[in-house]
């Protein structure tokens, strides 16, 4: 029995994250063809808001055989300063996995650290894997493969979409194209670990502010919100504005490229209805693949701890 937890993209070998991205098709196909959390409970505990990772979570834990246990954070004794280490204790003593959304990495790191049972990262500040896992199943799906391919992220490239987006497709051997203002790039220390992936996986990783350039050619051209949950808005519309993805923009890519959005989008702000809602956008497939990557990632580590034999 080996206890693994994805709290970031590069907690995953390629050749894992390969695997997994092969057990979601197999279970996109056949939705209840594996069911690792039969009579088993999966908490699944949101600090932020959403829409998306809730209906995945909830519907794909079901589907897994399991019961998902819908947790407000806020309403938990965590909220009125109960420790995450005794909340870790707890919920290990009770369930087969943890699946929190939550403010700092550092969280997710010591509910992990503390849990017994495999945690997965639902979002941090800093990373969203199981976005990234779900996108790569999208790419895969309309783009055959990942390999080789040239991904554009394009805005607020220091954000977490963008920290996951470096390493998650990188591992993936993508060629990533980060754009963003100036002062909205990545951190050194994330870039640094995206090359050593790079020399492993052939993929490659770039990080400028010049969007037309880094737009140029490209195969999957990608953006997220300017004001991330728990940011302040003002001023990032005028930096942000000439990194917004339209039509203009799109004119450079691939003529075949696809544009993915991780949701909730704000037209008209990072990227365009036109563009959004046009022909190359491949995101109500992404929405869905959530529910598919996900399953496939709790199957992963519930078969690495083996927790059908741990009742
Ligand atoms: N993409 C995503 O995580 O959506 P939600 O915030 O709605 O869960
Ligand atoms: N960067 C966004 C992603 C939402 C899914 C946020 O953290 O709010």
């Amino acid at each position: 029995m080996t206890l693994r937890h994805f709290l970031a993209d590069d907690d995953l070998t390629p050749e894992e994250q390969s695997k997994i991205l092969d057990l979601a098709v197999a279970l996109k196909a056949d939705p209840t063809a594996r069911r690792p959390f039969d009579g088993r409970t999966v908490a699944v505990i949101f600090d932020k808001s959403s829409t998306r990772t809730r209906i995945s979570f909830e519907v794909g834990v079901t589907e897994l055989g399991g019961h998902p246990m819908i947790i407000d954070g806020s309403s938990s004794q965590m909220g009125r300063g109960e420790s995450i280490s005794d909340t870790a204790h707890v919920l290990g003593r009770n369930v087969a996995a943890v699946v929190w959304r939550t403010m700092g990495q550092e969280r997710v790191e010591e509910m992990a650290a503390n849990a017994g049972v495999p945690v997965v990262n639902a979002l941090t500040d800093e990373y969203h894997p199981c976005q990234i896992l779900a996108d790569l199943q999208t790419i895969r799906e309309h783009k055959g493969a990942t390999q080789g391919l040239t991904f554009t992220y394009v805005g607020d490239a220091a954000n977490n979409m963008g920290n996951s987006y470096a390493l998650g497709m990188v591992l993936a051997g993508m060629h990533v194209r980060l754009a963003g203002p100036e002062g909205y790039l990545p951190d050194p220390e994330i870039v640094a670990r995206a090359e050593r992936l790079a020399a492993s996986t052939g993929g490659s990783i770039d990080v400028t502010t010049d969007v037309r350039a880094a737009t140029e050619g490209s195969d999957v051209v990608v953006t997220d919100t300017w004001v991330s949950m728990g940011m302040a808005y003002e001023g990032r519309e005028t930096v942000f504005m000439p990194y917004q993805v339209n039509h203009e923009l799109m004119s450079l890519a691939d003529p075949e490229a696809i544009v993915l959005h991780c949701l909730p989008a704000y037209r008209g702000k990072e990227i365009t209805a036109e563009v959004l809602d046009g022909p190359q956008s491949r995101i109500w497939d992404e929405a869905e693949n959530r529910r598919h990557a996900q399953k496939a990632v709790l199957t992963f580590l519930a078969d690495a701890a083996d927790i059908s034999s741990d009742r």
